[in-house]
């Protein structure tokens, strides 16, 4: 599908949940499945820093744990001027559930960009690689 205003729209709603009082980085992401079902997915952070979970995993094991296999992109939204693109664990994480999607990144500015995951992430360690 190639229309991306409806997934935006997700992530953006999605980083309305941030939970982000020590980075104030908020971040919102949301995953798009084959059938169409968008599922969103906020930064959760913790006193602990490195607990801290990136909103891209928070999305990708929300819809995993609710039966979904199947997606054809994630969308991340921030109010930074640089769009955000996903950190590394998310590329790992986002490549071992979603293959080589679209990775669309978004600010409230409403700058867009496409990129693809083979892209961001070439020469992946995945199931095929042992
Ligand atoms: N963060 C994300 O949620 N996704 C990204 O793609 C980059 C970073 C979060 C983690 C942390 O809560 C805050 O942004 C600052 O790093």
């Amino acid at each position: 599908m190639a229309d991306y205003a409806a997934l935006i729209d997700a992530a953006r709603a999605a980083r309305e949940h941030a939970h982000a009082p020590f980075s104030k980085f908020k971040v919102g992401a949301a995953l798009r499945t084959r059938s169409g079902r968008l599922v969103g997915g906020c930064n959760v952070e913790n006193a602990s820093y490195g607990l801290t979970i990136c909103a891209e995993r928070v999305a990708i094991f929300k819809a995993i744990s609710e039966g979904e296999r199947e997606f054809d992109a994630i969308a991340v939204v921030t109010d930074a001027d640089t769009l955000t693109p996903p950190c590394g664990a998310c590329r790992q994480i986002i490549w071992e559930f979603c293959g080589n999607v679209e990775v669309v990144l978004a600010n409230l500015k409403g700058q867009v960009e496409h990129h693809r995951m083979k892209d961001l992430l070439p020469l992946p360690f995945d199931a095929r690689s042992f």
